[in-house]
Order: C-alpha cells, then structure tokens, then sequence
C-alpha cells in the first residue's frame, strides 16, 4: 500500500480546498516525491519500469528554453498529484472508483495507473534536476482541485490533458532547436516523453471504447493555451512556480464549449465573462496539423456581463478526431498561419473540445 492514513486525509483536504485559509497538499508523497532519497529513487524507478536517463545534463540553457522546462515542470507536478489521486481513490475504494468487475479488469488498471503515477514522478524529477544542472529556478508541486469524481470522468479528464500536453510538448522541441542554445539533446529527451504521454493516452482512450489512437497527426496549440487550461486546475495562491511561469507565458480568459460536437460540420455554442460582437471577433480552430480555420461567430446574446455566442466547426473540412482547440480570438477576416499567430490574437481560450 502505498498511502498513509495522513496522507489520506491531507490528499481529501486538498482535493476539497475551497475557502480554507491554508489550504494543505499532499506533499512530500510517502514514496519521498519530490525530494526521494537514493533508495527512495529506486523504488519510483522499480514502480516505473525503468530509469530516469542517466547521461550529463545541459549546464547551460537559454532563457527560452528555461520558461519552456518550467512550464512542462509545472504540468508534470500537476499530473503526479492526479495520478496520485486517482489511484488512491481506486485503491480505497472510493465511491465512484469501485471499477465493478466484469466491466473492469481492476488488477490491470491498478498496474497501469501505478506505472503512470510512478512515471509521471520520474518526468517531473528529470525535468526539476536539468532545470537545476543549469542553474535555473526549480519549480515545486502547488495545491489542486480536480472537477472529478468518478473512474470514468478522471480518465476522460486524464485523456483531455494529455491531448493538451501532448499538443505543446512538439512546439518545446522547435524552441530547443531553434532558440540559439545548445539543447539538441533535449528535442531527443522530449521526443521520448511525447511517446510516453501518447501510450498512456492510448489507454485512456481504450477505457473510454475510443480507438486507441485519434487521427493521424495530433492537434498542435501552444504554452499560453496549455498553461490557461493547466491553471483551472491550480489552487489559486498555493503556486509560486504557476507565479514564475506567469512572467513569461501569458494567459487568456476561459472560452466554455457548452455543446458537445460529434463528428461531422455541427453548430457549437460557447459562453463566456465578458461581452463579444459578431463583427468584432470570430473562431479559430486548431486541429490536426492543419491550418488554423476562421469561422464567423453568430446569434451572440450578452447579459449580466456574460455572453453567448454559436459558430460552425466545420469537421468535415479535414478536422482531426481527438482534440481541437477553439479560440474567439479579436479582429475580423484575418488569416493564420500558425497557432502563435492564433495565440498573439486570442482573447478567450483555449475551448476544448473533443470529437470521438
Ligand atoms: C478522488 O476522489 C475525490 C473525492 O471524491 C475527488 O475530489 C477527486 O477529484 C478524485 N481524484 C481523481 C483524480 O479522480
Ligand atoms: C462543411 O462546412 C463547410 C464550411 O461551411 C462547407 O464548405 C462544406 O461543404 C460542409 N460539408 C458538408 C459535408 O456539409
């Protein structure tokens, strides 16, 4: 067993922090994360299936590529806590985590969920320890909420924030190729954890009755939308690094997809704080490996300083299964050629919306 009555208690508080004026974490884990000794180490790597990579570590890197380790450091934190999470409420039998069988092989998704929470410890350590080889600033587990609370809502959510990862972690390999700094062999180290992050995701989707792999090229964003959708699930206040990170990633304002689309050209209806026009804004969509796709925004109601709006997602135009992004973004009839040129004009997003 891998939890400790404290560790219960503190992991439930945590989970349920609303306005508790010191909200408590989780951390350190029983396991030593974040700071395991030797032995301690060992285990997480058994627990794993392997090793964190035990060559040097860059002693040098640049400013952007420091912004960009921190970033993934934050979300690789975040996901221990959640991994950690859910295989306690597996374990303990949570209500809702019972995973009945025969439905469920529970043996089975308690080993995957242990290998994960154990590898997801193994990334957020080399991420910290190359940040600290080049003398930059660590970054340290913060306090979350997570807006689940069933087996199957967590893998699903598990599946959206992955996609999320999984569509950033290949814009951090262009900046550590082309930011001047010697960091090839960080593109390498990525490429290895990107595949990583795709396996379990196969997995998620293969719980969900999905096909384990969405589309042929995955949806690309970039660090503002990552790090927008990361800080929902940050307790506000309890993040010095979600703090640091903020310095050099800007953020938006949340853009909510209240319908859910299928799999063909569908109306969408999005909601969000604030006050929009037709002829002011419009969407953006990023899907796929494709060019960003503008789309006229109609029907827009605004009350009590809240707005509604519809636009097509046009999916039979090429869009990808698995994750688009959505973006109301300021400016009208404007062409994209990329999703930073995207991010540079979005005012809310990222809308996150998941095609089966
Ligand atoms: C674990 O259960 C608690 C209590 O229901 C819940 O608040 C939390 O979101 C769950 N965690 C995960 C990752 O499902
Ligand atoms: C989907 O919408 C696009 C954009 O409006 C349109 O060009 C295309 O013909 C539509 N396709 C189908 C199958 O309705």
């Amino acid at each position: 067993m891998l939890f400790t009555t404290s560790f219960l208690s503190l992991a439930v508080l945590a989970s349920t922090i609303t306005a508790a004026p010191a909200p408590s974490s989780p951390f350190p884990l029983p396991d030593g994360y974040p700071s395991p000794s030797p032995n301690q180490l060992k285990q997480i790597e058994k627990l794993a299936g392997g090793s964190l990579p035990n060559g040097p570590l860059p002693t040098k890197l640049t400013p952007a590529a420091i912004a960009t380790l921190q970033l993934i450091e934050l979300n690789e934190a975040f996901e221990v806590a959640y991994f950690t999470s859910l295989l306690h409420n597996i374990t303990s039998h949570a209500p809702g985590y019972e995973l009945p069988y025969p439905k469920y092989d529970r043996d089975f998704i308690i080993d995957a969920i242990t290998a994960v929470q154990n590898q997801e410890q193994l990334h957020a350590l080399g991420i910290n320890g190359i940040l600290k080889s080049a003398g930059a600033e660590q970054i340290a587990p913060c306090e979350y909420k997570f807006p689940v609370s069933d087996f199957l809502s967590a893998i699903t959510l598990a599946n959206t924030f992955t996609d999320v990862v999984l569509g950033v972690l290949p814009q951090a390999q262009t900046v550590f190729g082309s930011d001047g700094g010697d960091e090839t062999g960080l593109v390498a180290l990525l490429g290895s954890v990107i595949a990583q992050e795709a396996e379990q995701n196969g997995f998620y989707r293969t719980v969900q009755h999905k096909v384990p792999s969405a589309a042929p090229f995955l949806t690309g964003e970039g660090p503002s939308f990552a790090f927008t959708f990361l800080k929902a699930v940050i307790v506000p206040g309890s993040c010095p690094g979600a703090d640091l990170v903020s310095k050099s990633v800007p953020t938006f304002k949340p853009l909510t997809v209240v319908s859910k689309p299928g799999d063909r050209n569908e109306t969408v209806k999005y909601s969000v704080e604030g006050s929009v026009a037709a002829d002011k804004n419009e969407i953006v969509y990023l899907s796929g490996q494709n060019l960003p796709v503008v789309v006229p925004i109609y029907n827009v109601k605004s009350d009590d300083g809240k707005s509604t709006f519809e636009a097509l997602l046009p999916f039979d135009e090429g869009f990808a299964k698995g994750l688009t992004i959505a973006a109301l973004v300021k400016g009208t009839d404007a062409k994209f050629m990329s999703s930073s040129q995207v991010a540079e004009k979005t005012v809310y997003g990222p809308g996150i919306i998941e095609i089966d």
